[in-house]
């Protein structure tokens, strides 16, 4: 798919105050002694602008803060931003990286062709340099994504491409940040186009759009393949779930199974992993229809599946070496006379009854086939993403994502995944408690647990779907979305998991 800003990002040997440029960005820490030596010789060159800026009190370094100097002919970067990175001790790569969302931003707002990013330079030898080219990497794509693709062109008000560059004087810098650039743009890119899907809206994509959308991502990829269950083929497979909470809309439900087999043999020690992701592609609730209020935002409900579409095509670019299938159970909720009904007892893939209380909670009645047939097709570690609870939200807001599972290794591959992506997780119960409030007198199960804990009952919910399998889910409710942009993103799909799930099997495989 066509970019919607064009993000062209390369490193490059040349001293920043000769990089011909729109914009040049510096990082500078809350609470540095003055300026280092490379930023003392370009401020030289700028005839001492820099410090006195810092002198007089206007920009200060603090995080979130930024300042914008123009250079007047004295250096070949036609301006300069000092972005603040707050306090030394606290850096880590994701201040790196939204440092650089930061930059991509403004330089969009600019209108700006080129950025110089050379924020690394502050931070010095403290973080790993190819970590960091892919922190600045990510970072740049993150930032400069807007999405206007039906906004028409002579209204958008911007430049249709950006050119980025990581700037270093010495070259074996370039070469150490070069590689984690490379696996950065990667890594970027697919999350922009999670991005862009998920913000399409529920005319454009439903599940047949978006199962095409996934066969034509495939067919592009090496090593990636994709089949494509449709009614006929659910029905023969009896995955009662997805067929449940597809039956009230026009647009037929899918389960879309993408399959990515390595170019050698992966080392045998590596699980055999599924992605599972919950693509609704709106959720009105169903006949338990939700209050209309922001009902909008329910196009978003397809970003776990998402999710784990962009992911497939990192893996696949990236060309790692591990086995990894993404399965993506998607279904329109809607109400109508076709829709099913609570009280509706509803036979899953796997054979276990469910008594329908909520049609509202759907995503579990999806994921329950499309975990069972992972554990079916002998996938060893199964992880699941999902918009699935609105009690996610309530219990962790907008900063983490619920993090549930039956494997204390798992929980601790993804914690260590979230710290090093950037995409924050909380771990969260999910036992026998929670288990036995889903169990029903009529059938093997209920969709809905009591008034509380909502994303543990979810969880513990499906987890009576994944049998003997490694299994972890995330709920990333609250997290797919920004109702109001900040200051290094755009407002709409975030793309999360996209970054999470790929540094994962990237950690798996030592990529
Ligand atoms: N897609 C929603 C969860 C959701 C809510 C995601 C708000 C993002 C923002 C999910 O299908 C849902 O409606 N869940 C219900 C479950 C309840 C009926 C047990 C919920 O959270 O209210
Ligand atoms: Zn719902
Ligand atoms: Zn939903």
């Amino acid at each position: 798919m066509k970019q919607i800003i064009s993000v062209d990002i390369n490193t490059r040997k040349v001293d920043p105050a000769q990089c011909r440029t729109d914009l040049l960005v510096l990082g500078y820490f809350a609470d540095a002694k003055g300026l280092d030596r490379a930023g003392k010789a370009l401020d030289d060159k700028l005839g001492g602008a820099i410090r006195r800026l810092i002198k007089l009190g206007d920009f200060k370094g603090a995080a979130k803060t930024q300042a914008l100097l123009y250079s007047e002919g004295k250096i070949a970067p036609a301006r300069v931003m000092l972005i603040g990175l707050g306090e030394r001790k606290k850096v880590t790569l994701d201040t790196i990286r939204k440092a650089a969302a930061r930059a991509t931003n403004k330089a969009v707002a600019l209108k700006a062709k080129s950025v110089a990013l050379a924020l690394h330079l502050a931070v010095g030898d403290q973080q790993d340099p190819g970590a960091m080219g892919r922190a600045l990497a990510e970072g740049a794509y993150f930032g400069s994504y807007r999405y206007d693709e039906f906004v028409t062109a002579s209204e958008n008000g911007r430049l249709g491409a950006l050119k980025v560059e990581i700037v270093d004087a010495d070259a074996r810098q370039v070469k150490a940040l070069e590689r984690g650039v490379c696996h950065g743009a990667v890594i970027g890119r697919a999350q922009s186009y999670a991005r862009t899907i998920a913000n399409r809206p529920a005319n454009v994509i439903n599940p047949p759009t978006l199962a095409k959308e996934a066969r034509v991502m495939a067919r592009d990829l090496k090593g990636l393949s994709c089949t494509v269950f449709d009614e006929k083929q659910l029905k023969a497979q009896k995955m009662g779930g997805i067929l449940a909470v597809g039956a009230g809309s026009g647009s037929t439900p899918r389960l879309i199974i993408l399959k990515y087999t390595p170019p050698k043999p992966p080392a045998r020690k590596l699980p055999k992993v599924a992605l599972v992701g919950k693509a609704v592609t709106f959720d009105s609730g169903g006949i338990s229809i939700k209050p209309s209020a922001n009902m909008d935002q329910m196009k978003f409900d397809k970003s776990g599946g998402i999710a784990v579409l962009a992911t497939m095509r990192a893996v696949a670019q990236l060309k790692l070496p591990i086995s990894v299938w993404g399965l993506i159970p998607s279904a329109e909720n809607l109400p109508s006379a076709s829709s099913y009904r609570p009280g509706d007892i509803v036979t899953t893939y796997s054979g276990k009854t469910v008594e329908v209380l909520n049609t509202d909670a759907e995503g579990r009645m999806i994921l329950s086939d499309a975990l069972a047939y992972a554990v079916k097709q002998k996938r060893d570690t199964v992880i699941d993403v999902a918009t699935l609870t609105g009690a996610c939200m309530v219990a962790l807001g907008n900063y983490n994502a619920g993090l549930m599972g039956n494997d204390d290794a798992l929980i601790e591959q993804i914690q260590e995944a979230a710290e090093t992506s950037g995409e924050a997780v909380w771990h969260l119960p999910s036992g026998d408690e929670y288990a036995d409030e889903m169990r029903s007198k009529i059938a093997d199960l209920k969709n809905i647990g009591s008034r509380w804990g909502g994303a543990c009952t979810a969880a513990a919910f499906l987890r009576q779907f994944v049998g003997e399998a490694t299994w972890a889910h995330l709920d990333i409710a609250g997290m797919d979305n920004l109702q109001k942009e900040t200051e290094y993103a755009a407002s709409g799909s975030t793309g999360f998991g996209v970054r999470l799930l790929t540094t994962y099997l990237m950690n798996l495989t030592g990529v």
